[in-house]
């Protein structure tokens, strides 16, 4: 028993290492542009995890108005640097990101205090597991799932690998007027576009 734990943290240790630092993952254009195709956004929009841009500059270019906030410093961040999400009280009619993987479930549960309307947020499609999130799942029903069918471009050390993620991704929607009931869900076939 002690040994299988041993290994799990071994593990553990070697993919966050793995990690990139603050899990700095660029989305491409190509999901970005799906989830606007597919799903309607009325008002303003904050990107509280902007990274360099990927998703707040296709929203601007969209005609929205974007609220893009950061926190980390450097300068290739787009929008306000050094903000945490989690020390920020700002109401919004939506929140669209793609979160650090492992603050995802604070992200979603943040987001949706923070916003009138909807919360849209790029994850791993095996997200919908796991007992911890069974009470976010019931307490606050996920409206729409758009998984992707085909697996997204991923970014790694300055290179992007088209369709190379190693995990299925979907965009998981909240919508305030969706108060009960099941998520529905669709498909999407992405075109592979990264910026
Ligand atoms: C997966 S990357 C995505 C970046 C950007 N949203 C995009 O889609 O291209 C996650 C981002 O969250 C930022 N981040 C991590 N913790 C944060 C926090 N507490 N508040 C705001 N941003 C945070 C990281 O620095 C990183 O830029």
């Amino acid at each position: 028993m002690r040994e299988n734990n041993s290994k799990k943290k071994l593990f553990l240790n070697i993919v966050r290492e793995d990690r990139a630092k603050n899990d700095v993952y660029p989305t491409p254009k190509c999901a970005i542009d799906s989830l606007l195709n597919n799903e309607s956004f009325e008002g303003n929009i904050w990107e509280c995890a902007s990274g360099e841009g990927h998703i707040s500059k296709i929203l601007i270019e969209r005609g929205f108005k974007v609220l893009s906030t950061e926190l980390r410093e450097d300068r290739t961040v787009f929008g306000e640097k050094g903000i945490d999400f989690f020390k920020e009280d700002r109401k919004v009619d939506n929140i669209i990101t793609n979160p650090p993987f492992c603050l995802a479930e604070d992200f979603v549960i943040h987001a949706i205090k923070c916003t009138n309307k909807k919360v849209a947020m790029l994850l791993r499609v095996g997200w919908l597991e796991s007992k911890s999130r069974y009470k976010i799942f019931k307490s606050t029903p996920i409206s729409k799932i758009y998984i992707f069918s085909n697996r997204l471009p991923f970014y790694r050390n300055g290179v992007w690998y088209p369709s190379g993620a190693s995990f299925n991704h979907a965009w998981y929607i909240w919508d305030k007027d969706y108060k009960e009931g099941l998520p529905k869900i669709d498909w999407l076939i992405h075109t592979n576009e990264i910026k």
